[in-house]
């Protein structure tokens, strides 16, 4: 292990609650990896985040590992970055809580995502719906972070956090938290689903044509993208009402670093067929090896919980460390047993 003391924090998370997608790929994992090296680095799965919808147990759990595991596979330094399941390390529901009473309905009323999910869930939605980003903020908050680098959908998320490490310094003193700020790709933050390209990639989706996961076989990835929904007209253009053509060049430009001019340069006179074949082509030079290196993790179950054992223990010294400021300062009599 190599980190230097002074180094800033980055921090991330995703969210066990299926395979991980290519947008969380874009959004998330492929920029964790490329700014590794410049921060100290801690990456988890939040699996108690997980349980805000209904989950089935055995799959959570196996989820939990994969998320994991294709942190590694996708490039992640497992003997650098503090890697860990977020239950593990029970300082981020006791921040959650204390955060809870300095967060207000109404901020959290607004927030995108739970309006979305809560429509979802009917008439019985769970407390745990609501409070989620407070849960995220503690994550982020309990580490002193520096950055966050994530997908555009949770930019909504980190503003509350920056709002409330700003309320709470304010209130008991500056240097209680840090600041996070926020890092979303230029290109890549918002990968849209296949099949219907005004709603994002995601985990959840009930169709899985419109989703590539990061564990789909060749195949599927050729098929998904062969069927993938474009537009009415016939030409390789980069614009807003060509949504299902737009997608397919962001997520060439993220795989490549290739601008979008050079993709449309690169397709005039060639037809639809042609960008969706090589799109997938390009997927899958990608998401192979990150496959097949996952699968390899997965089997060595005691590798992977000699990493987590190891990685919480070194998570839960830094969060110590904040949750006991903050006990004092808050008017909690220290001193813990
Ligand atoms: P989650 O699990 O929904 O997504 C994980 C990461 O992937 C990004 N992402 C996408 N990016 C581009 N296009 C998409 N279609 C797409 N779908 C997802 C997300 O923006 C995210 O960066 N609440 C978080 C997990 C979390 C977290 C944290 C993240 C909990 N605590 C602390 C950062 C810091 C979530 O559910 O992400």
């Amino acid at each position: 292990m190599n980190v230097r003391p002074s180094q800033k924090i980055m921090l991330s998370a995703v969210q066990p609650s299926h395979q991980l997608t290519l947008g969380n790929y874009l959004g998330a994992l492929k920029n964790w990896i490329k700014l590794q090296h410049d921060y100290e680095c801690i990456f988890f799965a939040v699996d108690l985040h997980a349980l805000t919808v209904k989950r089935d147990p055995a799959q959570l759990k196996e989820q939990t590992y994969q998320a994991v595991a294709t942190y590694i596979a996708s490039g992640i330094h497992p003997d650098q970055a503090i890697l860990f399941i977020q239950s593990h390390v029970p300082e981020h529901a006791e921040l959650s809580w204390i955060l809870n009473c300095f967060t207000y309905m109404g901020e959290l009323g607004r927030m995108t995502q739970y309006k979305d999910k809560s429509t979802q869930q009917g008439k019985n939605i769970p407390a745990g719906l609501f409070t989620y980003p407070v849960l995220m903020a503690a994550d982020i908050l309990l580490y002193q972070t520096h950055l966050v680098p994530v997908g555009e959908d949770q930019k909504q998320h980190l503003e509350i956090t920056r709002d409330l490490a700003i309320r709470i310094n304010h209130l008991y003193g500056e240097n209680l938290f840090t600041v996070p700020e926020i890092y979303s790709p230029p290109i890549g933050a918002r990968i849209m689903s296949l099949q219907n390209p005004q709603i994002k990639m995601s985990k959840s989706d009930p169709d899985p044509n419109g989703v590539i996961y990061l564990m789909d076989s060749d195949d599927q990835i050729k098929k998904k993208f062969k069927r993938a929904v474009t537009d009415s007209g016939q030409e390789i253009i980069y614009r807003n009402d060509q949504p299902g053509i737009k997608n397919l060049i962001d997520i060439s430009c993220a795989l490549t670093g290739k601008t979008p001019e050079e993709w449309v340069n690169q397709y005039r006179g060639k037809q639809y067929g042609h960008l969706k074949i090589e799109t997938a082509d390009r997927v899958i030079e990608t998401i192979a090896p990150i496959r097949s290196k996952t699968a390899e993790l997965l089997k060595d179950r005691n590798y992977l919980d000699a990493l987590l054992k190891q990685g919480a223990h070194r998570a839960r010294e830094k969060a110590q460390r904040t949750l006991s400021r903050v006990y004092d300062k808050i008017g909690c009599v220290g001193g813990r047993y």
